[in-house]
């Protein structure tokens, strides 16, 4: 070990907060129309826009696919780690699939980070790994500027069950597993204005896995899922809307959100990726004319390793709200319904 000075990482990124996915708008430009292989097994590819691919390898076993890496939002490299793996992970947690296999992808500024960092960050993500099951099988290193990591993940899945984003049941409840504001608050963080609670508590919440959330749900009828990411939970519902033949009525005042975001919304303190999601998707939704403009704000923060919105039957929504708690997902809560009109539309009340 070098006694290199501790250097804090959010200040060695460039982007701000949370968000430093490419604007949705701009990969779709990109992306249009270009000639996508096509195969009879891929039940789940690049044009519906879910959560992870599928493809079918048998009557009974399918694999889903998914991966995902970013700059760090948080300046310990091992809790870092443990982010990105559980961000990385969640979306096979999102398709209903249970993650198997998994690969570092990592980019790494040798000439201004020491090399103790990188292990830290490997660490965190071999930590979370271990928590869910997965096998570490490979990876790649690159040196690049910025610090980045992530992992591509493999999972199993049945073909017959495999939840996706657009299959809303008009009467369905909505279920939230985690917290909004994290976009916001890991911008305060940056900013040297974030305490020890708030950060500590965002932190926990962005290294806790689906895991839970996934295996409570496996046990009721659920209709749909996804998870709360860089779109946003408005950004990540609109996706739902779009070619559902359904529309969605959320209850703002029940969205679980920290409070510290409120206030920072009101400062103006909003990552970028928040107006992005915003100019993005904001077709889609109307708010009510009492909903605070710092809710709508926290309801467009880009998330990192956010919740499920999990789609369930009226009539077990409460009893997998229970479940969900009693397995440790406290901040689990009900915050809207599916609605047969209007369709595609989200009316935020
Ligand atoms: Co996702
Ligand atoms: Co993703
Ligand atoms: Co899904």
């Amino acid at each position: 070990m070098t006694d290199e000075k501790i250097v804090r990482l959010t200040q060695t990124v460039k982007g701000a907060g949370c968000a430093a996915k490419l604007p949705p708008g701009d990969l779709d430009r990109a992306l249009c129309g270009l000639d996508l292989p096509v195969d009879d097994n891929l039940i789940v590819g690049l044009e519906r826009a879910d959560d992870a691919g599928v493809y079918k390898v048998s009557a009974d076993v399918a694999l889903v696919q998914t991966l995902d890496f970013f700059p760090p939002m948080v300046d310990d490299p091992y809790s870092f780690g443990r982010i990105a793996a559980a961000n990385a992970l969640s979306d096979v947690y999102a398709m209903g699939g249970t993650p198997k296999t998994a690969m570092n992808i990592v980019a790494f500024p040798a000439k201004k980070l020491d090399i103790s960092v990188l292990r830290a960050v490997v660490d965190g993500g071999l930590f979370t790994l271990r928590q869910a099951g997965v096998v570490l099988v490979g990876g790649h290193t690159v040196e690049d500027d910025e610090l980045k990591y992530g992992l591509s993940v493999t999972g199993f899945i049945h073909p017959e069950r495999i939840l996706t984003k657009k299959t809303l049941r008009v009467g369905d409840k909505l279920l939230l597993t985690k917290r909004l504001g994290t976009g916001i608050v890991c911008t305060a963080i940056k900013a040297g204005m974030a305490g020890e609670a708030i950060t500590g508590q965002v932190i926990e919440s962005m290294m806790t896995l689906n895991r839970e959330a996934a295996l409570a749900m496996g046990d009721y009828t659920v209709s749909a899922c996804t998870d709360i990411t860089g779109f946003g939970f408005l950004g990540h519902l609109a996706e739902m809307v779009v070619d559902s033949g359904a529309g969605l009525r959320i209850d703002s005042a029940a969205v679980p959100v920290y409070p510290e975001a409120l206030e920072w919304a009101d400062m103006g303190l909003i990552p970028a990726g928040a107006y992005n999601n915003r100019a993005f998707r904001g077709e889609f939704v109307s708010f009510a004319p009492d909903v605070p403009q710092r809710i709508q704000d926290v309801l467009f923060d880009p998330q990192t390793s956010g919740g499920l919105l999990i789609v369930v039957s009226a009539a077990e929504a409460a009893a997998l709200r229970g479940e969900l708690l009693r397995r440790g997902v406290g901040a689990a809560a009900i915050v809207g319904e599916v609605v047969a009109e209007p369709q595609e539309k989200i009316m935020v009340e």
